[in-house]
């Protein structure tokens, strides 16, 4: 049958809403064929009807007593003329509220499980100025305080703020949303001796008066507000990328990081050109509780990918390119996290494969593979969370964290890469990034999108595509690609070889990169014995390897083994870095045996403090 344009666009888009509606049963859903609305039911704001147009912060870092303080006035245009502004707040104390100059009598709700509590402001028609006076409290969930211990130098606190997801409320009185976009200026006063930093225009040295200002005239949303403090040091690498790190740890912050310009550039020859200004990268203490996060101007990062042969920096790669996706076209909701996250891992690899070639980009792709299969049969083949558009009302936003949005996201945009070209689907991607630069999209506007530019109608596409599989439907669709891996192939003979006998000096591992080395460690088997891993250590000295990946692996390997000689590694290591997707793994096997169990609770007993409030709360639940 040949479909008319308009008839296959009208049964894509009921296909597609069909789905949708399935998908978000207790969502407000309000659908046309080209535009779908869907209320953000992670923020208590109403932003969506009085605009915020710009913030402007000043606000005081108090270290001895663990507090920010101070003030943020918003620019409103209260176009809807509604008589109250509702903002997100989490554990702030809010001292005094003035609109247009006048005092007035504000009203903080009690907190909803997940969400904080709605600061309800009396706003007048003509109102465009509203100043809160406030504090965070105790359980801000988006600070970390260091004490100097935790530190490289361990002779100066340091802080940092961890917005992502819904935690930017916890900080700073907003409308905390991603699809909710402001500018921000802000004078933050920190204790002599120290720098600050932030996700705008940022400074390079300290000053004698403690006092910096900041500036982001593009507009962001609230979970990409960032702020840090301490003793920090600047290095360039070229005229607009650079490194901040503890001074102790610069050079080799600056050794590790020399190919980031090279990154920037190989980006924006992919999909145009890099909007931010420059890219930075602050690295922050080992306590740091994830990989990266793409502050705008300045990726926060933890030093575990700093091996010292520069074998890790994909991840730089991967907090750069969400300054397109994510931060230049934004997920409207949680619930679309994939097109925040799969599409950063998608041109991740396409930075990758450019600057270190296929065969490298490959193996990248193959670990993805492999960490979906993984995480889709944890989380059960039918789970509704692993389709790529979930449904977190009434949840925390944080539960559609998982590999499904990463991993089944960038595997979707790999297969309609293969599906109709690479030149084409690049095409179609610079163009996406420029149509929506600065604007917000959820999933369903994205399909009205893909299929008005680059299905164009074409039904046997679409039936090879079988895009309801991936967006509205369970596990890994069986049309799912998976590339062959020259190198890898090689990794899994010598693997073999292991298995069957030959002493581990006898293999052959030259060229080996650090992807290879994890895909051998993968692919051991559970039944791995001490003698085994002994042998291993050996020859390889995997218990003293600098490379956080491969000596997390080694670490879990160890605990099922009972491979004794790595513990006393594993314990520095889980002492000192609090990086979730290392530790988590490492305690949950210690859980697995009585005498692991005895063990992860003497450990996170004593390192517990060093670990980020998240990754307590979610350690807390585990270990007991
Ligand atoms: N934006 C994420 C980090 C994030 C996600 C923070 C959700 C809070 C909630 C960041 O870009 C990211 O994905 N980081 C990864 C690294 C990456 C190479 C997959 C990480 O931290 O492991
Ligand atoms: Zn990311």
């Amino acid at each position: 049958m040949i479909m008319n344009k308009y008839i296959y666009t009208a049964l894509l888009s009921f296909i597609l809403l069909s789905a949708c509606k399935n998908a978000t049963t207790s969502t407000t859903v309000v659908a046309t064929a080209t535009d779908t609305v869907e209320k953000d039911m992670h923020t208590l704001s109403n932003a969506d009807s009085i605009t915020l147009k710009h913030l402007d912060m000043d606000i005081k870092v108090d270290f001895d007593q663990k507090k920010i303080s101070g003030k943020a006035t918003w620019t409103i245009d209260n176009n809807n003329k509604l008589n109250n502004l509702k903002l997100d707040t989490y554990d702030l104390t809010v001292d005094s509220v003035f609109v247009n100059g006048k005092k007035v009598n504000a009203i903080l709700d009690s907190p909803i499980k997940y969400m904080g509590s709605a600061l309800n402001i009396p706003v007048e028609v003509g109102s465009t100025e509203v100043t809160i006076f406030y504090k965070t409290g105790k359980n801000a969930t988006a600070l970390q305080w260091l004490d100097p211990q935790q530190t490289h130098a361990k002779k100066y606190p340091f802080l940092y703020t961890q917005s992502e997801s819904v935690y930017a409320r916890s900080w700073l009185p907003c409308a905390d949303g991603p699809g909710i976009r402001y500018t921000y200026t802000a004078r933050v006063s920190v204790p002599k001796g120290a720098l600050a930093l932030m996700s705008a225009e940022n400074p390079k040295q300290v000053n004698d008066s403690g006092i910096y200002h900041f500036k982001m005239d593009l507009p962001i949303p609230a979970y990409l507000m960032a702020l840090a403090v301490g003793h920090i040091d600047f290095k360039a690498i070229d005229n607009r990328t650079g490194v901040y790190a503890e001074p102790g740890m610069i050079d080799k912050a600056r050794y590790e990081f020399d190919g980031v310009g090279k990154m920037v550039n190989a980006a924006e020859k992919l999909y145009g050109p890099y909007r931010w200004g420059r890219y930075d990268m602050l690295v922050l203490p080992p306590g740091f509780p994830i990989g990266g996060m793409e502050n705008p101007r300045l990726t926060f990062c933890t030093p575990t990918i700093i091996a010292g042969d520069r074998s890790l920096v994909s991840l730089i790669a991967h907090e750069l390119a969400h300054s397109w996706s994510g931060n230049l076209v934004t997920n409207a909701t949680w619930n679309d996290f994939w097109l925040n996250e799969g599409f950063t891992d998608y041109f991740e690899r396409r930075i990758m494969e450019s600057i270190e070639g296929k065969d490298y980009a490959d193996m990248l792709w193959e670990l993805g593979y492999q960490d979906l299969v993984t995480n889709v049969n944890e989380l059960g083949k039918d789970n509704k969370d692993t389709w790529l558009k979930i449904n977190l009302d009434g949840r925390d936003a944080d539960d559609g964290f998982s590999d499904i949005p990463y991993e089944k996201g960038s595997h979707f945009l790999k297969l309609i890469e293969i599906n109709v070209g690479r030149e084409k689907f690049d095409a179609f991607l610079k163009k996406y990034f420029d149509e929506h630069a600065f604007k917000t999209i959820n999933t369903e506007n994205f399909l009205s999108y893909l299929n008005a530019n680059l299905i164009k109608g074409d039904s046997t596409l679409a039936k090879k595509l079988d895009i309801s599989a991936w967006v509205y439907g369970p596990g890994i669709p069986a049309n799912c690609p998976r590339a062959g891996n020259v190198r890898f192939a090689k990794v899994d003979a010598q693997n073999g070889k292991f298995l069957k006998g030959t002493p581990p000096a006898q293999l052959d591992t030259t060229g080996w990169s650090s992807n290879e080395w994890q895909q051998f460690l993968r692919k051991m088997p559970d039944s791995i014995t001490r003698e085994q891993m002994k042998q291993l250590d050996g020859t390889f000295h995997f218990t003293q390897i600098g490379n956080s990946e491969i000596a997390d692996l080694w670490f879990v390997m160890a605990i099922r083994a009972g491979y004794e000689p790595a513990y006393t590694a594993m314990e520095q290591f889980l002492g000192s870095v609090g990086r979730r997707k290392f530790i988590e793994p490492l305690y949950a096997a210690m859980m697995k045996t009585p005498n692991g169990k005895e063990m992860a609770k003497r450990l996170y007993a004593k390192y517990r403090m060093n670990y980020h409030p998240l990754a307590q709360a979610s350690l807390d639940k585990e270990i007991k």
